[in-house]
């Protein structure tokens, strides 16, 4: 378990550590994020979903205290595994007050945050970050050292926009919020990979990927609808 556990690893400073847990179903893929404060030992998952043996494996052998749980938003394959852990657990639950109106929320323990709201886990703090265009109320966290987008950004492309409640035109306006207030050396942990390892820096994404690279909203909003795309994972 060791050795499996190391390679779970993302990184570690001298506040806290992330792991990174692939969690499959079928041909479901996510990425879910384990943060641990160091003298606490509290800990925060984010988007928990489909491997509840994974994660409540994780938390025993690491012997930490699951506090937290936040949600970048509301999407099945990215909470169906919140009310198991809150049956074992019982933490927190954060999902933005947008998400939370529009599409309706009912876990236990729940609280709604706005912008830049922060959480403190121990002695982390982790702050909110409102992201709409995937979806009504999508949201980052972000920590000194790393940023989680769900499916706001991957380090390959961005979330679809065309779900109920997406807006291309909010998704371009979010990720020049990104560019404006995250620092490009934070790494970043999204809900999925299409092919690089989570944890790139900002700035790869800054320099690489073509979302971040359009300036014009409109040519993002008409390339991010475009009809000819051929499959909704191909970004280019
Ligand atoms: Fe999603």
């Amino acid at each position: 378990m060791l050795q499996k556990m190391s390679n779970m690893i993302s990184y570690i400073n001298k506040q806290n550590s992330v792991y990174r847990l692939k969690v499959e179903f079928f041909n479901f893929v996510n990425y879910t994020y384990v943060i641990v404060d160091k003298n606490s030992r509290q800990a925060a998952i984010i988007d928990p979903a489909w491997d509840s043996n994974k994660i409540i494996s994780l938390v025993n052998e690491l012997d930490i205290k699951l506090t937290t749980i936040l949600i970048t938003h509301l999407h099945y394959d990215h909470v169906n595994m919140v009310n198991v852990l809150l049956d074992k657990f019982h933490p927190q639950v954060y999902v933005s007050a947008k998400e939370i109106d529009y599409y309706g929320c009912d876990f236990k323990n729940l609280n709604a945050f706005n912008d830049f709201e922060i959480i403190n886990l121990g002695n982390t703090q982790i702050t909110c970050l409102l992201t709409s265009g995937h979806t009504v109320g999508s949201a980052c966290f972000f920590m000194s050292d790393s940023i989680f987008t769900g499916d706001t950004v991957f380090i390959e492309g961005c979330g679809i926009c065309a779900t109920v409640g997406g807006s291309a035109e909010e998704m371009f306006e979010s990720i020049q919020k990104i560019k404006k207030y995250i620092n490009p050396d934070l790494r970043v942990f999204p809900g999925h990979s299409y092919g690089k390892i989570p944890g790139y820096p900002l700035r790869y994404l800054i320099e690489n990927n073509i979302y971040f690279l359009i300036d014009k909203k409109e040519y993002f909003i008409n390339f991010r609808m475009r009809e000819n795309q051929k499959n909704i994972y191909k970004f280019v």
